[in-house]
C-alpha cells in the first residue's frame, strides 16, 4: 500500500510517499526557518501562508523520489493535530481535496504518535516482536516532552509530561535570551562541544534536592522554566567570549540532558520496558543521543533511535504510522477536524494498532 503522507502542523512543509509502512519511497521537506528566524519562533499565520506556497512542491518532489505517479497512491494522510491550527488546516484541507478527487482513503494522524512512529522506520522487525513490548518513548520536541507507555496493544499512555516548557523550548528560549539565533537546538547543541559542563550548577528541574524531596507524583513531570531563568541571571549584564559561552551552554544542556536522561531510565525500570526510544526534533541532539544511548545499555534495555531526519517534523513518520491504520480499514472522514492541543487527539487512538501482530 502506497500512502501519501503530508505534515504542515508547524514550521516544515512535508511530504512523503511511504510503501507498507516501513519503506520510504520519497521524503521531501521545505523548512521555514529563515521565515520565522526574525521572530524568534513560529509565527502561525505566516506558516500558513507559507506552507499553501511550497505544498505543491513538496508533493511533486516525494512522487518524484519515489518515481510514481499520483495514480500509484493508494490514500492520502495528513497531520490533523497538535499543532498550529491554521498550519494544520492548510495540509488538512489539501489532503483532503487529494484524496476526495482521487477517490481514495483519507486518514488523520496524531503528531505526536507520529512522532513516536518516527523512531521505528525501517524497522519493521522491533514493532512486529512482542518482547520489545512495553515500548517507552521519550517525545522531545518544540511542542513536547513526554514519557509515553507503549502497550503491546499499540495503546499509548502518558506517564508523564512538562508542566510548563517543551525541552526544545528550553532550546529556543535560550537561544533567544544568548541572543544566537533560531531555532535554538542545533546553535547549542554545536556551541556546547567545547564547554565545561560542569561549569555551572544549573537546576534540575523536578529532581528532588536542595532540601525539597520530590512529590512521588512528580517523578516523571518535567519543568524547564526553573532552569531556563537560572539561565537568564547567570548571563544578564555579562559580555561573553566564546569559551565563557560554550561553558554556559554546556552546563545548561547538560542541566536538560540529566533530567531527561534520569526520568527515562528510572521510568524503563518502573514500568519494565525492554524497549526505550526518543523521538522529536530534540533527539537530534548529539548529547542526548549518546547519554541515553550509554544509560540505556547500562540499564540493559534496547534504545531506538532514528536519523535526524526523522526526528524533526517529517511526513515520513505520518505515512508510516497511518500505514497500521489503513490497513486495518480505519479510516477518517472529511468532516475530521484539526486540533491544537495534545489532550484532545491522544487516548482516542492507539499508536499503531495491534503493532505486533
Ligand atoms: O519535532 P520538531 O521538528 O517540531 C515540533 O514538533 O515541535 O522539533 C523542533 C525542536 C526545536 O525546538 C529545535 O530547537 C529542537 O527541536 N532541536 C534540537 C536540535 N535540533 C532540533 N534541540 C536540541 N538539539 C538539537 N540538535
Ligand atoms: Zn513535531
Amino acid at each position: 500500500m502506497n500512502v501519501l503522507a503530508i505534515e504542515t502542523s508547524c514550521d516544515e512543509t512535508a511530504a512523503a510517499v511511504v510503501r507498507d509502512g516501513h519503506e520510504v519511497l520519497g521524503n521531501a521537506v521545505a523548512s521555514q526557518i529563515k521565515l520565522h528566524a526574525g521572530y524568534g519562533g513560529v509565527v502561525p499565520e505566516l506558516a500558513a501562508r507559507e506552507h499553501l506556497r511550497a505544498m505543491d512542491i513538496v508533493v511533486d518532489e516525494a512522487l518524484t523520489g519515489a518515481g510514481l505517479a499520483i495514480g500509484a497512491i493508494d490514500a492520502v494522510a495528513v497531520t490533523c493535530g497538535p499543532g498550529l491550527v491554521p498550519a494544520l488546516l492548510v495540509g488538512a484541507s489539501y489532503a483532503k481535496g487529494l484524496a476526495a478527487a482521487r477517490g481514495c482513503p483519507f486518514l488523520g494522524v496524531n503528531h505526536f504518535l507520529a512522532h513516536i512512529y518516527g523512531a521505528f522506520i525501517g524497522k519493521p522487525e522491533i514493532l512486529a516482536d512482542p518482547e520489545a513490548f512495553p515500548l517507552l518513548a521519550l517525545v522531545v520536541s518544540g511542542g513536547h516532552t513526554a514519557l509515553v507507555l507503549i502497550d503491546p496493544d499499540g495503546r499509548a499512555h502518558i506517564v508523564g509530561s512538562t508542566l510548563d516548557d517543551a525541552a526544545g523550548e528550553a532550546y529556543d528560549k535560550a537561544a533567544k535570551i544568548l541572543g544566537l539565533g533560531y531555532p535554538g537546538g542545533p546553535i547549542l547543541d554545536r556551541i556546547a562541544k567545547t564547554g565545561n559542563p560542569k561549569a555551572y550548577d544549573f537546576p534540575r528541574g523536578l529532581t528532588g534536592g536542595a532540601g525539597k524531596p520530590l512529590d512521588p507524583a512528580q517523578r516523571y513531570q518535567f519543568s524547564f522554566s526553573g532552569v531556563k531563568t537560572a539561565l537568564l541571571y547567570a548571563s544578564k549584564g555579562r559580555t561573553l567570549d566564546d569559551a565563557a559561552l560554550a561553558d554556559l551552554v554546556a552546563s545548561y544542556q547538560q542541566a536538560i540532558i540529566d533530567v531527561l536522561v534520569g526520568k527515562t531510565i528510572r521510568a524503563a525500570a518502573e514500568f519494565d520496558t525492554p524497549t526505550i526510544c526518543i523521538c522529536g526534533g530534540v533527539a537530534c541532539n548529539s548529547q542526548l543521543r549518546a547519554a541515553m544511548g550509554e544509560a540505556a545499555e547500562r540499564a540493559g534495555r534496547r534504545f531506538v533511535l532514528a536519523p535526524p531526519k526523522y526526528c524533526t517534523d517529517n511526513a515520513a513518520m505520518v505515512g508510516g504510522i497511518a500505514y497500521h491504520y489503513l490497513a486495518r480499514g480505519i479510516v477518517s472522514d472529511f468532516g475530521q477536524s484539526v486540533t491544537a492541543r495534545l489532550e484532545q487527539t491522544l487516548g482516542k487512538v492507539p499508536f499503531a494498532p495491534r503493532a505486533h501482530s
